[in-house]
């Protein structure tokens, strides 16, 4: 019926080419949604191989990006010209696909290798300080997407070791710091998805090596923030199912202008069921902003009340009491970025766009919209002052889509220039009371 109501159209378009059709309105009086603004963005790489997640730029121009596991062979890559990208440090260190995953009792677990990269989400990097060099700072999430003989995917359990926190330095490209955590602070149901570091040696609640902040948006329901002290190895979470970091409860975003439920091939149509997403510092690094993904509402906190470990009672109860809500921005958000200026850049997937809050006016607003940016799933602000977004066309992947992929090759890394020649914040680059070290 459908189909061919478009070939009646399609051949009158033809027919009258003059004549307005809703395919094609070039020559309508009327108003129409060019559906950009914002600076210009530039195509500055093309996915032609694995679908890219987290994107990282290095003060020299490289561009780190990383692939969750399934059926890639390689889950951190570097950009290698302009269509092709090549694992990175090097292939031996990606576990091979056979050994993702284990089973115990009938119940499958992710690897407990804690040296071998098992599915790697986020990246960020820092700059170089006077104890440590640029680095470029690893997620992996220990958690595979594994399929049984009908395809069916699913995500198996977490073993100590798995997830961890891997520093490698952008001097020797060398890994030159691994961390894990037990499973008390990373449960078997965990997952790590974003990270933010503050070197600042005065920090509460730490040994005044540096602090690194994780996302733990755990699909399964209990999300929140894990702490790591950079000094110690210690971990800690906080915020764990407090209210602001829980899923947007049976929410339905709309991609593309189309309503969009989760589609899992051998499961009822379900939701989008993550939570705890976004996180971004504040230039000081007193203050914490994040969203779930499936949630309009911004939400910061103190980091302190994030650094503030068990051995006080009331560190739940009063990082609770001290969560700041933002209010609405105006759609679902997925990564953030921050600037010398302290905007709060929110990739807003629904809306092929790029938002910021200013905390300056307590508002969010537009900063950029394009119909190219079809999920913009992570940013990063180069030395460069662009910023660099991964587009990744992740709500036609075949996981959300009973098996089924649409997306189309090629996928891409995107860039445009921030505003008034800001830059990217400065807070992971500095220690103590100086500022020193930037290369
Ligand atoms: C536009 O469409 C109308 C109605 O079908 C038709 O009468 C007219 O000739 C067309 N105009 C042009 C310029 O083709
Ligand atoms: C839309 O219509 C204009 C004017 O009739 C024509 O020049 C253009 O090629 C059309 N675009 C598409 C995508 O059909
Ligand atoms: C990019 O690298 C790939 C793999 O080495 C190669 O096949 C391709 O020709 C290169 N493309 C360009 C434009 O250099
Ligand atoms: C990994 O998971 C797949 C899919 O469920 C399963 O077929 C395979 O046996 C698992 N591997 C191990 C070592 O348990
Ligand atoms: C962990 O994985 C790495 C990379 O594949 C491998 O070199 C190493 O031997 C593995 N370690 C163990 C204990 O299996
Ligand atoms: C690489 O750099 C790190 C950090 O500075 C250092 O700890 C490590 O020893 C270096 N490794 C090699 C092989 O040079
Ligand atoms: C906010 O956090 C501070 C520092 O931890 C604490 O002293 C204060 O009691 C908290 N506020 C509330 C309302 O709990
Ligand atoms: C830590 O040091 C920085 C830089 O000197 C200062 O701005 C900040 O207020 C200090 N933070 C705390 C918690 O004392």
């Amino acid at each position: 019926m459908l189909s061919s109501y478009l070939a009646i159209l399609l051949l009158l378009g033809s027919a009258a080419a003059q004549n307005v059709t809703f395919q094609n309105s070039s020559q309508t009086r009327l108003r129409v949604d060019t559906g950009t603004y914002g600076p210009e963005i530039e195509e500055v790489h093309y996915y032609y191989d694995q679908w890219p997640i987290g994107i990282a730029v290095a003060s020299d121009g490289r561009l780190f990006t990383s692939y969750t596991r399934g059926e890639y062979r390689y889950t951190l890559g570097v950009v290698a010209n302009r269509t092709s990208e090549r694992p990175y440090p090097s292939l031996d260190l990606n576990l091979p696909l056979n050994q993702l995953n284990t089973s115990y009792n009938g119940i499958p677990f992710g690897s407990a290798n804690s040296t071998g990269f098992i599915s790697v989400q986020a990246l960020y990097i820092t700059t170089k300080t006077s104890s440590r060099p640029e680095t470029l700072w690893v997620l992996d999430t220990g958690r595979p997407t594994i399929y049984n003989s009908q395809m069916e995917p699913s995500m198996p359990y977490a073993q100590p070791g798995g997830p961890k926190v891997v520093a490698i330095s952008l001097s020797n490209n060398t890994v030159y710091q691994t961390f894990t955590f037990p499973a008390g602070v990373h449960y078997p149901d965990s997952y790590l998805n974003d990270l933010r570091f503050d070197f600042h040696s005065n920090l509460s609640g730490t040994s005044g090596k540096g602090i690194a902040y994780l996302v733990d948006s755990s699909n399964e329901g209990r999300p929140g923030f894990i702490m790591l002290d950079l000094g110690t190895g210690d971990s800690w979470r906080r915020l764990t199912q407090d209210a602001s970091v829980l899923r947007g409860m049976n929410d339905v975003p709309s991609y593309q202008g189309h309503p969009f439920y989760f589609r899992q091939k051998g499961s009822p149509i379900q939701w989008q069921l993550e939570g705890l997403d976004g996180i971004q510092l504040s230039t000081d690094g007193e203050r914490l902003y994040y969203s779930p993904l499936s949630t309009n509402y911004l939400y910061s906190i103190p980091t302190q009340n994030l650094r503030e470990r068990d051995t006080n009672k009331l560190a739940e109860v009063q990082a609770h009491a001290n969560v700041s809500s933002h209010g609405q921005r105006g759609g679902n958000g997925n990564g953030f970025e921050g600037d010398t200026n302290g905007l709060i850049y929110q990739l807003m997937p629904e809306h092929n766009a790029v938002y910021y809050f200013d905390p300056n006016d307590g508002l969010t607003h537009g900063f950029v919209r394009d119909p190219r940016i079809i999920w913009p799933d992570g940013g990063s602000i180069g030395a460069d002052g662009y910023l660099y977004l991964n587009i990744n066309q992740l709500p036609y992947q075949p996981d959300w889509n009973y098996g089924v992929d649409t997306r189309e090759h090629p996928g891409a890394i995107l860039r445009c220039k921030l505003p008034n020649g800001e830059r990217r914040s400065p807070v992971s680059t500095s220690e103590s009371d100086s500022e020193g070290g930037d290369s």
